[in-house]
């Protein structure tokens, strides 16, 4: 059977500011998408929250980009966001940029994250949800999981994984996208994610063509124009049987590493998995952290979450964040805690240079 795993999100408004997603929001949009259910629109849907994103998981048998579905999470934001609106939450209805729908949330400020595949025997997946950073944010990870024998061992040990990876990486700003193979092209593909601001693993798949990883690559300041937060990126990865297994999905985030975002999206920051309920970043609007919810699919129902990094083996990995934070952060507006010029430009900073601009003379 063909099943589709849709992960939508968007932030709708914060408790208190950029923090966290309120209850009763969360509430709005479990009602929503179980009326929906029992319409038969969708087969099965969990509601989570990591920060002030508000996630909705969702399966259906109509295909990515399908249009109820769209509509369906369209109008789930736009109930939260109203009970956003009513509690004065921060931002409230923050990511929904425009006021009419046309068939599709793409470029409208929720971020997307859809796969279609023939749903086997037994369907391990694992949704990653991350707040106050990029998407690009997901290309060291999906790197490890799915290209580094150090991190993978099936990719050494199980003759099903022992072929490789390919890797669909879009360039951001010039839109457009290109595949690489590995572990042939490795090098090739590393040249290009290691800028994860601009190049960013869209879709993992398997060397029959089947898919095994898909992330949400939204850019919100390229559809509003000016900044409007970060993006705030979902991922959706496949585990088991010629995949990594779980424990290979779950062993890159045992290293915090560095990301951009936090603080008004405008620095670098270790990116902290935490549990569901710790999913609140509050020091300096932070530190960068990251959810996993994990499934079992069966029919297309979704058997979780389990709350993967509830978890004493990553206690370390938030230790290490912490240190992490603790030392960048002493450099205060100084780069490279703050974000290099260029990824600043969607910022407020170009009006103060503006300002200033009179006041320079000639060298
Ligand atoms: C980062 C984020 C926050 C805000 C910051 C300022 O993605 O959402 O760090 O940028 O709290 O928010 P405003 O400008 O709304 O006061
Ligand atoms: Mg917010
Ligand atoms: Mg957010």
């Amino acid at each position: 059977m063909k099943i589709t795993l849709s992960v939508i999100k968007a932030d709708i408004g914060g408790w208190p500011g950029h923090s966290r997603v309120h209850p009763d929001c969360i509430e709005v949009a479990r009602k929503n998408l179980e009326k929906a259910k029992k319409k038969g629109v969708i087969i099965d849907y969990s509601v989570l929250a990591a920060g002030d994103d508000l996630q909705l998981i969702m399966t259906h048998k109509k295909g990515v980009d399908a249009r109820d579905i769209h509509k369906l999470a369209w109008d789930t934001f736009e109930l939260a966001a109203k009970k956003a609106k009513e509690l004065h939450l921060y931002g409230a209805g923050q990511d929904l940029l425009s006021n009419a729908f046309s068939g599709n949330v793409r470029g409208m400020g929720p971020g997307v994250a859809e796969m279609e595949f023939e749903e086997r025997k037994s369907e391990p997946v694992i949704v990653f949800m991350a707040d106050k950073t990029e998407a690009g944010a997901w290309n060291l990870p999906l790197f490890r999981m799915f290209a580094d024998p150090f991190n993978t061992a099936g990719l050494v040990i199980d003759p099903e994984m022992h072929g490789g990876f390919v890797f669909e990486v879009q360039d951001v700003i010039k839109h457009r996208k290109v595949k690489f193979s590995t572990p042939e092209e490795v090098y090739d593909l590393l040249a290009f994610i290691g800028a994860p601001s601009r190049y960013v693993i869209k879709r993992v798949y398997n060397k029959k063509g089947e898919i095994a990883a898909v992330t949400s690559t939204e850019k919100l300041n390229f559809i509003a124009g000016k900044y409007v937060g970060k993006d705030d990126p979902v991922m959706v990865v496949r585990a088991q049987h010629g995949l990594p297994a779980v424990g290979e999905v779950m062993e890159p985030f045992a290293f915090p590493h560095m990301v951009s975002g936090w603080m008004r999206g405008s620095h670098h920051g270790p990116m902290m998995p935490v549990a569901f309920e710790d999913a609140h970043p509050t020091r300096f609007d932070g530190p960068p952290r990251v959810i996993a919810a994990g499934f079992q699919i069966a029919n297309g129902k979704l058997i979780g979450p389990v709350d993967m990094f509830k978890d004493p083996s990553f206690d370390r990995a938030r230790q290490m964040a912490n240190e992490v934070a603790d030392y960048i952060r002493r450099h205060g507006p100084f780069e490279p805690h703050r974000l290099p010029l260029d990824e600043m430009e969607y910022t407020t900073l170009p009006s103060v240079e503006k300002k200033l601009e009179k006041r320079f003379e000639k060298i």
